[in-house]
Order: C-alpha cells, then structure tokens, then sequence
C-alpha cells in the first residue's frame, strides 16, 4: 500500500499556492503585470493558473497567432520562480469562429442553436471545434514544452454536462447505442422496456433523448454525455501527451456536481482538482457547510484511490453569485484552505488573483481588488496563507487513512433523480442523504472515504450504502464477498430496487441476491408528510446496547426480518411493532438494515456504536465540540493531524496524552488546547 505519493510536479516539491490569473486583461498596462508579480511573491505564491479564457487573444483570427503576450508572462513567471498551470483554451472561444462555424454552437433539447455568447457552451462532438483545439493546444505545447515555468496542464474549464442535441451529438450518441446494444435493437428495446407507452423503437434514427418517461434510454444518454466528455478531451490532451509527456494533466471539476461521472473522469487525468465555494456564513450554519465541504474534499481525494489532489480554485472572499455574497470572518480564509489540505489537497489555488475591471466577474472575490496593493484585509489573509503553507513540507503526498466509506455513486444518482416515486421531496439528492450519514464519522474525527459501487471496497471495516437504489453490475456480488469476509455493512431503505438498466428486480426486494446477505424481504414502503414522523424504537437488550425511541421521517420500509435479527421497531401507524432496524450475521461478517430515513440524533448514536465497537481510528482521542473537526493525514510513519473549529468562538479541544509538535508556532503540545474562532492548529505526533 502506498504510504506516500509523489508531489504533484518534482519541478516543485512544496505545496502549491496562487490563483487563476488573467493578465491578458491587462496586456495593455504592463506595469500591472509587474506590480502583480511583486504581490505573488509577497503573498508567497508559487503558481499561477493562466490562458484559461485567452483564446481571443491567442488567435484573434483564424490562423493568426499571438504568442508574445504569452510569452513575456510565462518568462516574467519564470524568472520570479512561479510555475505556470496552462490552460488550454477551449472553454470560452472567439466570437469568429462561432460565426464561421456554426456547428461550434450547441443545440438546446429543443432543437434551437444558440447564440454566441458567455462561454462553456460548444458541442463537444463539433469535429470542427475538436480539430480547433487541437491545433491551438498543439500550437501551445510545441511552444512551451520546455519553459521551466510550465508545471500542468489545465485542461478547458469546468467541463461540465450539458447537453447538445445537435444532428452530430444525436449521431454520436446512436453510434454510442450501437456499440453497447452490438446493433440489436431488440436487446435496446428490452434493457429501456419501451413497451411503456408504446415506445418500442424499429429504426436507431427514431431514438431521441428527450422523454423522461424512458429511464432507460435517459440513463444512456447520461452515460454517454459523459463518455462524449471524455472523448473530447482526450481529444484536447493528445497533442500534451505526445510533446510533454511528463507534464501533469488535470482538468478543474466541480465538486460533487452530478452532471458527469467524476469516476470515469478521473482515470483520464493525471491529478484530480476542484473547484471549492461552500456557503461558508450562511443560514445553514458553518458545521453544516464545513460537513459538506469535507464530503466533497474526501470525494476528490478517492478519485483517484486516496492520492493528493488540487484545490484548483476557491474564493479569498465572496464569490459574486451567491444568493448572499458574504465576506470570509476573519480566520476563516486560512480555515477553510487548510481544510483542503487536512482533507487531501497538495494546494490551495483560487478564483481569482486580479479583480477584472468589466465584465460578469468584477465584483467576484480576488486576492488583488480594483484599489490595487497589499494593504488589504483579503491579501493578508491569503499571505497569511502563504506564510503557513511553507511550513508544512513534510505533509506533501501523505494521504487519509480511511476505514470506513460511504458509498455515494453517480449512476445511482441519476437514476434517483429520473425516478418516479416516493415523494418528489422525499426521494431527495442521494448526496444529502449520503452527507447525513457521514456527518457522524466527521463529528468524531474518524477518517473516511467516499467511493463509487465501482470502488474496491475490501479492505474497510465498515461499508454505508445509503439508498443504493440501483446496484450497477457486480456490485452486489462484491458486497457480498465483503460481508463474507468479515466486513461490516450497513445498508437502507431503498436498497437493490433496479438494475444497471433501472429495471426492477422482479422475486422480491433487495435484489441481486441482497436480500439473503441482509436477511429481509422489503415489502412495501410507505412515505410520510414532512411533519408526520415516526419512532424507531429499540428492543430491550438489544445487542448495540442503543435504547429508547429517536424520531424518523420521510421513508419507512415495510419489511419482514427472514433470518436476521430484529433490534428496533417501528412505534407508530399501522406497521407499529414492525422491523425498523435490522442485523443479520452473514458468514464472518455483518450486514444491518436500517429501514427508515432516521433523525440525525440516532444516526450519531447508532454509528458511535459502531464506530466503537469497531475500534475505528479517531485523529484524536477526546470527544470533539460540535462544529470542532479533527482530521488527519499520514505516511505510515507520522500522523498530521489538523484541528479547525468553524464555530466563530473559541473551543477547547483535548489532543491527549501524547505531546505534539505545533507545526506553525514549533511549540509542543500536550492535553486541553484552545483553538481560537474560525481558528486551526496544525499539529504533528511519531506514531504510537
Ligand atoms: C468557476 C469558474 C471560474 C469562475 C468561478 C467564479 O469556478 O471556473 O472561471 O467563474 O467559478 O466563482
Ligand atoms: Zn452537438
């Protein structure tokens, strides 16, 4: 097992600080450029995202290029020892190429080209825009393989899943059929059961991705927006591979976003990295935020099996889009970076460094505003930044060491969100759902992982599957295998309902042979208004030792315990006294049935249980205070771990009997510490 990965680039061994930068704004006054290249170095950065939106000015007409500009940044870069993080164009482009080439404009579900406007908007099958791309990151590659500044490759900008429905993308995706179906439309016909309302197709040309009433074929479509993503940009990426091959490649992905399959994604990029703005001070409350954003962190780590990656961009401030745009607290600039990296993350980037003066993004936060200098509340916290991040060398390429994952998986996602039934409300995001079962592990500072059905998921303790509504090929069979051999799983309402084509399981719920492993049979499942609750109550003795009665909501199964054991019941309605929560003994392991969607109190007490029982490793010994988080980071030898309080007053937190090394003051540290409002300490120990 790898203990420690490498930096992301050996040219820079250190952890990356900088910011999206785009001095083409400013072509026109160099003595900008200069006086943003003394301010880097004041705020110790040593990476600088550029050319992300550039393509106008890299080739004002078609076939005229204009390097110069570039050229001066990449060397002025160079020559103050900051890396540069090159994107390739393609996100936004320019406005001749659109009207040359219609075909570069995306086609609405309606049939309606659009306009040249805004950006992230071309077809991504256009061969015309691929061969575009290809010739300007050609173009680019040839010129700066060998420039000592250039460190990644940032491919496009937040590609993203929208649609096109142009005559090319519906050709694509027929083509895509094609293959998957091995030209049998009678096999397409039968995985999508078009019978339904008579929507049997007998020619490919009929099949069109526009009707929500086939799940199946919506499903395909999703899969293949993704596919044809990726298609596109490994169509971007080929021309890098082949003149830089030891250049990283990464492309800047957007969270949780569920519109492309990250899993499938990542396995193309060299690096994940992600685009970070919580809604820090909003009225959902810091803990609930921090909780989301370290989901979300701990997502991008797994992506690539637990190594590093990149905090491609977050605010220094406010963003300009949110509902509210509220500036960061004081302290809460450094918080919120360090808990990238306490989650994962080998850098701490952002959108953006120099306020542009017009355009949509002028009032978006930035480590430069229109007043210019360092003498502001914003650039000291992001040298502040700076300041720290030098001193934490030592946790480069450490990862998470997780035993415990939550399963949360993009196909099941979507076929969550194209089902009917339930309850519109109830049915919810699975990312809520998952976020609420990982909040306990967060609460208590226990590592965890958040992985796909597709993930080998062997060597944890505990596997959570909330709502695994649809068990993608192989699935159960490996959860199986896990249970068998020793693992403990819980799963819930909602579990083993389809298959990989969203067709139900017929011979009873769970399905895919789930149902022994769990020892139930899921009969029926009522759902609830939201203020009618139900109680989970637990049978005396039960063996968690858990008692008393916790509220549950939304969703209650109505299942029959076959051969597992019964240790809750339903309190109320008609199914009083029916299985709530279940625990069958399967082979070496265990498998639990929760079957209702439970408050956040029983989750936490149900899953300290556990967490106890297991013996699941804790950053720290001590109970943390509510909105405190401890995680940690390793290498097998030392264990980094970070203590944030995303509460706005001071706490006191209990690191035990061990003595810790302060990493940012260099003082030992020993029992109760106050961690001041929005305030992190970085702490590291020699194992035990
Ligand atoms: C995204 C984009 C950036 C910028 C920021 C603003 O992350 O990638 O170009 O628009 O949002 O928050
Ligand atoms: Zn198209």
């Amino acid at each position: 097992m790898i203990t420690r990965y490498p930096p992301i680039s050996v040219k820079c061994p250190h952890f990356l600080h900088g910011g999206d930068y785009n001095p083409e704004q400013w072509a026109d006054t160099p003595e900008i450029w200069d006086e943003d290249l003394r301010l880097m170095k004041l705020a110790r950065c040593n990476v600088m995202t550029i050319g992300v939106f550039s393509w106008s000015q890299l080739e004002p007409e078609e076939n005229k290029f204009t390097f110069d500009w570039l050229d001066t940044i990449m060397d002025k870069l160079a020559q103050n020892g900051i890396y540069a993080a090159l994107a390739t164009p393609s996100g936004a482009r320019p406005a001749w190429m659109s009207l040359k080439y219609p075909e570069v404009l995306r086609v609405t579900s309606e049939g309606r080209r659009q306009f040249h406007r805004e950006r992230h908007n071309h077809c991504r099958t256009s061969p015309v825009y691929r061969e575009k791309c290809r010739r300007i990151n050609t173009k680019l590659a040839e010129r700066y393989k060998d420039h000592p500044a250039l460190l990644a490759w940032h491919i496009s900008n937040e590609i993203n899943g929208d649609e096109c429905h142009c005559d090319l993308c519906l050709a694509a995706f027929r083509r895509w059929l094609r293959e998957k179906y091995a030209n049998d439309l009678g096999r397409l016909n039968r995985a999508w059961w078009t019978r339904f309302w008579s929507h049997e197709f007998s020619d490919w040309e009929q099949i069109r991705p526009v009707d929500p009433s086939v799940h199946g074929m919506m499903l395909d479509w999703k899969r293949f927006i993704t596919d044809q993503a990726i298609d596109f940009f490994r169509n971007e990426i080929a021309p890098l591979r082949a003149l830089t091959p030891d250049i990283p490649v990464t492309t800047n992905f957007m969270g949780v976003s569920s519109t492309l399959n990250y899993w499938k994604f990542a396995r193309e990029v060299n690096v994940v990295s992600w685009d970070s703005y919580p809604p820090w001070h909003s009225p959902q409350g810091d803990t609930m935020t921090a909780c989301q954003a370290a989901f979300t962190h701990d997502t991008n780590r797994c992506l690539k099996g637990g190594r590093p990656f990149m905090l491609m961009e977050s605010t220094p401030s406010a963003t300009n889009w949110a509902q509210v745009c509220k500036l960061k607290r004081p302290g809460a600039h450094l918080l919120t970076s360090l808990q990238a990296v306490a989650h994962g993350s080998d850098t701490v980037q952002y959108f953006q460094w120099r306020k542009s003066r017009g355009g949509a993004e002028k009032f978006h936060g930035a480590v430069v505003d229109h007043g210019g200098g360092e003498n502001t509340r914003v650039f000291r916290d992001v040298a502040r930044v700076g300041e720290v991040l030098a001193k934490l060398d030592a946790v480069i390429g450490t990862t998470v060491p997780a035993e415990v994952a939550i399963v949360h998986d993009w196909e099941n996602r979507w076929a969550l969100d194209l089902m009917q039934g339930l309850g519109l409300d109830l049915r919810r995001s699975n990312t809520v759902t998952c976020m609420a079962h990982y909040r306990p592990f967060w609460a208590r500072g226990i590592p965890m992982d958040v992985i796909d059905q597709m993930c080998d998921f062997s060597r944890y303790k505990l596997l959570i599957t909330p709502m695994a509504y649809m068990l993608r090929e192989g699935f159960a069979g490996r959860v199986e295998q896990f249970v068998a051999s020793g693992g403990v799983w819980v799963a819930t309402y909602w579990t083993g309902i389809v298959d990989e084509n969203d067709l139900c399981f017929p011979g009873g719920w769970p399905g895919g042979g789930l149902r022994d492993v769990l020892g139930i049979r899921d009969e029926e499942t009522d759902a609830t208004w939201p203020d009618e609750h139900n109680r989970v109550v637990f049978s005396a003795g039960n063996p968690l030792g858990l008692t008393g009665e916790y509220e549950s909501r939304d969703i209650h199964a109505l299942i029959h315990a076959e051969s597992a054991e019964v240790l809750a019941a339903y309190g109320r309605d008609f199914y009083a006294g029916r299985p709530a929560l279940t625990r069958k003994a399967y082979k070496q392991g265990w498998a639990y049935y929760m079957a209702s969607r439970n408050s956040d109190a029983f989750l936490n007490d149900f899953y300290g249980r556990l967490a106890r029982d297991l013996k699941l490793r804790q950053a720290l010994p001590g109970d943390l205070p509510d909105g405190v988080s401890a995680q940690m980071r390793a290498d097998g030898k030392r264990e980094f771990v970070f203590i944030m309080n995303f509460n706005a007053e001071k706490q006191s937190v209990d690191t035990g009997n061990e003595t810790f090394t302060d990493m940012i003051s260099g003082g030992s540290i020993r029992g109760r510490i106050n961690v001041g409002g929005y305030g992190t300490s970085v702490i590291v120990r020699e194992p035990r």
